[in-house]
C-alpha cells in the first residue's frame, strides 16, 4: 500500500493533486509560456510555420524538457500552428489551406501580412505537463481580426474568473459562451479543454459552452486547461484529410487562447502566465 500525498480521483474521474504538485505544474507551465514569449520575435512576413516549429523544438530540447506533442497519436511536431480559418491542430510546415481572407497567393507555409495565427505548445518538465497557446499577428491585421483576438482572449479570462471550489464546469462554459455570443461571435463545440497534470489529456472535458450549475463541481487540487476557440462566423468545423487540421466550415476566421490552471482553496492559479507579460499580442 502506497500513500500518494492527497492524490485521489473524484466520482467524475477527475484527479485531485496535492499542494506540492502545484510547483511542478508552475515549472512546466512557465517554460511553455516562456517559449511562446520567445517565438514572438520570429513571427513576421516571409517566416514559415515550419521554421517557427523548428525554433520551438530546439528551445524545448535546450531546456532539457520534452515535447508532449511529438509522437502523440502519430503527431510529429513540437507545436500546432493554426492560421486564419484553421481552428486548431494546424500542422507546422504544411501548406496552408486557402481561406477567404487570403487575397494573394501564399507560398506553401509562408506567413503573409494580415495573417493571424495560434501557436500551441505543450512541454513535459519532470513529468508535469504545461499546455498553453496564444495568438500572434503578422503586420497590421483587419480590425475584425483584432476584435476576434481580443474577444477570444477576454473569453478565456472570463472562464478563468469562474474557477473556484464549489463552482461547476458548466459555470466556466457559460461564462465563456455568454460573453462570446454577446459579441455576435461563436464558440466552437467540437474541441474542448481537458484535465492534465502528470498526463496530457485526462478527465474532465472542459466545454467552452454550458449552463450555470451543471457539470462536475470544482474542487481544490484539480488541474485542467481552458482553451476556447472562437469563430467570427458559424461554430461548425471540419477536419482536413491530413486528419489533424481543423478548419471552420464557413471559412471564417478563428482564434484561440489556452491556459493551464489549478483550483486553489479560494480560486485559481494560472500555470502558464507569460513571464514577459506578452500573452496578449498587442500588450507588448
Ligand atoms: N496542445 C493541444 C491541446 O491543447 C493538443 C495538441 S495534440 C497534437 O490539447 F497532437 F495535435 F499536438
Ligand atoms: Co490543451
Ligand atoms: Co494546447
Amino acid at each position: 500500500m502506497r500513500f500518494d500525498t492527497g492524490s485521489r480521483v473524484t466520482r467524475d474521474g477527475i484527479r485531485i493533486y496535492s499542494r506540492d504538485d502545484f510547483a511542478g505544474m508552475h515549472r512546466a507551465g512557465r517554460l511553455a509560456a516562456q517559449i511562446l514569449d520567445e517565438v514572438a520575435a520570429h513571427v513576421g512576413v516571409g517566416q514559415t510555420t515550419g521554421a517557427l516549429d523548428a525554433f520551438i523544438r530546439k528551445r524545448v530540447e535546450e531546456e532539457g524538457a520534452v515535447s508532449a506533442t511529438i509522437g502523440y497519436k502519430g503527431y510529429q511536431h513540437a507545436s500546432c500552428i493554426s492560421l486564419n480559418h484553421v481552428v486548431c491542430h494546424g500542422i507546422p510546415g504544411a501548406k496552408v489551406p486557402k481561406g477567404k481572407n487570403d487575397r494573394g497567393a501564399r507560398r506553401h507555409d509562408e506567413l503573409i501580412e494580415g495573417d493571424i495565427l495560434n501557436i500551441d505548445v505543450t512541454v513535459v518538465v519532470d513529468g508535469w505537463y504545461g499546455d498553453t497557446s496564444r495568438m500572434y499577428t503578422v503586420g497590421p491585421v483587419k480590425p475584425f481580426a483584432d476584435r476576434l483576438i481580443q474577444v477570444t482572449h477576454d473569453a478565456l479570462m472570463k472562464g478563468i474568473e469562474a474557477v473556484r471550489p464549489g463552482n461547476t464546469f458548466g459555470d466556466i462554459g457559460h461564462a465563456i459562451q455568454s460573453f462570446v455570443e454577446a459579441q455576435r461571435m461563436s464558440v466552437v463545440r467540437d474541441f474542448c479543454g481537458h484535465g492534465l497534470g502528470r498526463v496530457f489529456h485526462a478527465p474532465p472535458n472542459v466545454l467552452h459552452y454550458g449552463r450555470p450549475g451543471t457539470g462536475a463541481v470544482l474542487e481544490e487540487g484539480m488541474f485542467f486547461t481552458i482553451e476556447p476557440m472562437v469563430n467570427l462566423g458559424r461554430p461548425e468545423t471540419r477536419v482536413l484529410s491530413d486528419e489533424w487540421t481543423a478548419i471552420t466550415r464557413d471559412k471564417s476566421l478563428s482564434a484561440q487562447f489556452e491556459h493551464s490552471v489549478g483550483v486553489t482553496a479560494d480560486g485559481v492559479e494560472i500555470f502558464t502566465l507569460s513571464p514577459a507579460g506578452r500573452f496578449h499580442p498587442t500588450t507588448a
